[in-house]
């Protein structure tokens, strides 16, 4: 039972004067795709799992959003609003699945009949199941996976920069440091793996097909080998393995996937500003759905190891961060905050989010604060945003596609001061050793097609040469 005492500062904690006076206007979700699952054939699709995760972390946001405490000004609650609401996922089944079983929790269903103009009723299906269109993601090259570019979105100068964390010592001295490590594994992966692959080259993969069968129960040949301890040294290992490929202190280009989600966030939460402020109620809410290598590459452009080194950790399966923006000044209605009463403040969740774990508010750019101005949010994020595909094409180095346009005034520029360009731009010669080290590169989307084609057990052998492995989804 409460004594009155403890009720009573309840009552005062609820009630201070920035809770009651803060008010939500915005907020952009980045967010990872569910537990992802096998068929007997591609396309791979969302497990079971992997759709209740989704639904559940958009049932949380929907509390928080869209008709919770926290319920960002004018976003219908009910029946959606389209021109409130931005979704996009990459041309991709398990990510455009993800958004879909998303929105399904967001928005649930809404019973509606209309009645027409001779007088028939008509009842929406499936209970009024609500239709929201999940966008593909055109930003940049128009790649089909906007969410790791390294490799899908062919972005030169980041598979270069990426392909360079092969030659670094820290990743030379864990493949040597960990060759025993792996030997002792190889009869739990051997059914999937070749020898010779089985090394920290592959530690995602490796990781990834015992994360998938641990899941869902697959029978794992010497299982007794793969104890909770050796199975965590794997992650671990996938995770120092996957932050060298997505994040580099000294070479920004890495992170290129972080730098454009970076653009969209700030060209998303600028509309809401700019509609809000021109009295308009759209451009409320904005969700993407992409992979966990972004992330990473945000973390590091953001700085967030600086905060908690859990940041350099690939996150878990569903997973999301969010960038919410709100005022502290009194909002009347149809109103809405001058820009510099605008706040901005970055969540995030290691997994599915829910009410009971909710997203927890973490302080951006290495500083301490865990709120920003949104002079200073978008200050920080300019610093590495890539905002155009003109940006985009000049840094990566890309000529063609629909970089040509740009390209033209890109070598005369280049031309005008007789340099290199860019500083990553590299020489027919490198150029071309890379292109055979990307050639061996493969993304996990491939991979896990081999995986999932053999269903969720440990699948036959197959060549499987490897020195680049990212997660398309
Ligand atoms: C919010 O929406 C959910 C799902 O439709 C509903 O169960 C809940 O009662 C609503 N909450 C409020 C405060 O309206
Ligand atoms: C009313 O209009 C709808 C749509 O044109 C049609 O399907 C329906 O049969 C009409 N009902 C009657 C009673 O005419
Ligand atoms: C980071 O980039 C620098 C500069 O290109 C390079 O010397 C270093 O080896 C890289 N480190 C890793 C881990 O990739
Ligand atoms: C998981 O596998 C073990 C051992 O094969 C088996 O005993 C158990 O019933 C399985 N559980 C499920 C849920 O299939
Ligand atoms: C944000 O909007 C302002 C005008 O409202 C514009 O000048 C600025 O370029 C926009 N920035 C981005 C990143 O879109
Ligand atoms: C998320 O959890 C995983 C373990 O499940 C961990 O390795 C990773 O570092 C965590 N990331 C963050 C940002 O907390
Ligand atoms: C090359 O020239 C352009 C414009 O003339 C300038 O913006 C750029 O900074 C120069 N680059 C170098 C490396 O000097």
């Amino acid at each position: 039972m409460l004594s009155p005492l403890l009720f009573a500062s309840g009552l005062a904690t609820l009630l201070t004067p920035s809770d009651a006076a803060e008010t939500v206007l915005g907020a952009y979700i980045f967010h990872r795709h569910g537990d992802r699952s096998a068929k007997s054939t591609p396309p791979t699709s969302l497990t079971t799992l992997g759709y209740q995760q989704v639904y559940t972390s958009g049932q949380y946001y929907r509390s928080r959003y869209v008709n919770g405490s926290s319920q960002i000004k004018d976003l219908s609650s009910d029946s959606v609003k389209l021109s409130q609401l931005s979704v996009t996922a990459p041309v991709d089944n398990v990510l455009q699945s993800s958004a879909m079983g998303f929105l399904q929790g967001l928005y649930p269903p809404v019973d509606t009949v209309q009645t027409l103009g001779n007088g028939t009723k008509v009842e929406a299906p499936l209970n009024g199941y609500q239709l929201i269109p999940v966008n593909t993601i055109d930003a940049g090259t128009g790649s089909e996976d906007n969410g790791w570019l390294q490799d899908a979105s062919g972005c030169q100068n980041a598979k270069w920069s990426s392909n360079k964390y092969f030659e670094s010592s820290e990743y030379q001295e864990l493949l040597s440091g960990t060759k025993d490590f792996y030997k002792k594994l190889l009869p739990v992966v051997k059914n999937t793996f070749e020898e010779n692959d089985v090394t920290f080259k592959n530690a995602y993969v490796v990781y990834d097909l015992l994360n998938v069968a641990k899941i869902h129960n697959s029978s794992i040949p010497s299982s007794e080998i793969l104890t909770d301890a050796i199975f965590a040294q794997t992650r671990t290992l996938a995770d120092a393995h996957e932050w060298g490929l997505a994040y580099n202190s000294s070479d920004n280009m890495r992170a290129v996937t972080g730098m454009q989600l970076a653009g969209e966030i700030l060209k998303y939460m600028n509309n809401t500003i700019a509609s809000g402020q021109a009295g308009k109620t759209s451009n409320k809410l904005g969700v993407q759905f992409g992979a966990y290598a972004t992330f990473m590459s945000f973390f590091g452009l953001a700085n967030m190891p600086k905060v908690n080194a859990d940041f350099m950790g690939m996150p878990d399966y569903a997973s999301s961060m969010v960038f919410e923006l709100f005022t502290d000044s009194e909002v009347k209605d149809g109103e809405f905050p001058a820009s510099k009463d605008l706040q901005v403040r970055f969540l995030f969740h290691n997994g599915t989010a829910s009410a009971s774990s909710e997203p927890e508010v973490y302080p951006l750019f290495g500083s301490s604060s865990k709120s920003l101005s949104w002079e200073d949010f978008s200050d920080g994020l300019n610093k590495f945003a890539i905002l155009t595909t003109e940006e985009w094409c000049n840094k990566c180095g890309n000529k063609d596609g629909p970089c040509a346009a740009y390209a033209e005034t890109a070598a005369s520029t280049q031309a005008d001061n007789g340099s290199k360009g860019s500083g990553h731009g590299m020489s027919a010669a490198v150029g071309g050793v890379i292109g055979a080290m990307i050639t061996l590169a493969v993304v996990l989307g491939s991979l896990a097609a081999v995986m999932l084609l053999g269903g969720l057990r440990l699948v036959p052998k197959r060549v499987l040469v490897r020195p680049e492995v990212t997660e398309k989804a």
